[in-house]
């Protein structure tokens, strides 16, 4: 997607050989008018798919999540990482491992907002080692419903994540896929 990798040369820093900031329009401030052009993005990719809800995990992915599900008109769903005071029993929960972070989180969904009768399009801002999108798989897989894809708007292609989740047969839709950080440049795989 030529617009979001300009910006990301535009405004994006690299912060090292393995990450790069993109706080001005996706993970602090939010650039709405690219984020509505993602969400086009999106349901353009994966126009040959019935989605009946698009899952994500909060914070970052739920702009872009939410421009999706304007377009195509289905609900998004967000996986918390924090027990809800009003969530409390009736979940769905996985962990997930951050190498970045070197930490790991337990994430939740209510069963409420994913069923079995659901086609399930997970999105995420980021995919590096795809410990997000795993975690969101094993909660899909839970509920009984059907993932056609994982839609992500930045993938780090010299991490593992893709490549994991491409061998499961997983379709995966990255619109800017980054082939390398180093040298302080931003080179793209395709
Ligand atoms: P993984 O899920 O693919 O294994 O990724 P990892 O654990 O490495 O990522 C942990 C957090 O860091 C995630 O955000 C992920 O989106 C983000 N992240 C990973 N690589 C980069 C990068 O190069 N640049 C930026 N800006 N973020 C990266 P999170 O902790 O869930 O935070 P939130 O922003 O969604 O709230
Ligand atoms: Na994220
Ligand atoms: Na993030």
């Amino acid at each position: 997607m030529k617009l979001l990798k300009d910006k990301i040369i535009q405004e994006g820093k690299v912060l090292s050989d393995t990450v790069l900031k993109v706080d001005t329009f996706l993970n602090h401030q939010i650039d709405p008018q690219l984020m509505k052009e993602i969400g086009e993005e999106f349901a353009n990719r994966y126009s040959d798919e019935v989605i009946t809800k698009i899952l994500t995990i909060e914070s970052s992915g739920i702009a872009p999540a939410t421009m999706l599900g304007l377009v195509i008109g289905a609900p998004v769903v967000f996986a918390r990482k924090r027990k809800s005071l009003t969530l409390a029993n009736n979940l769905y929960s996985s962990t997930v491992h951050s190498f970045t972070k070197k930490e790991t989180n337990e994430i939740s969904v209510s069963r409420d907002f994913l069923t079995a009768d659901d086609n399930v399009l997970i999105v995420d801002d980021f995919l590096a080692n795809g410990e997000a999108v795993k975690g969101l798989l094993d909660i899909a897989k839970q509920s009984g419903a059907k993932v056609v894809g994982v839609g992500i708007v930045i993938e780090k292609g010299f991490q593992r994540g893709g490549q994991l989740l491409r061998e499961q047969g997983i379709r995966v839709e990255s619109l800017a896929r980054i082939k390398s950080l180093d040298n302080g440049q931003v080179e793209f795989l395709d």
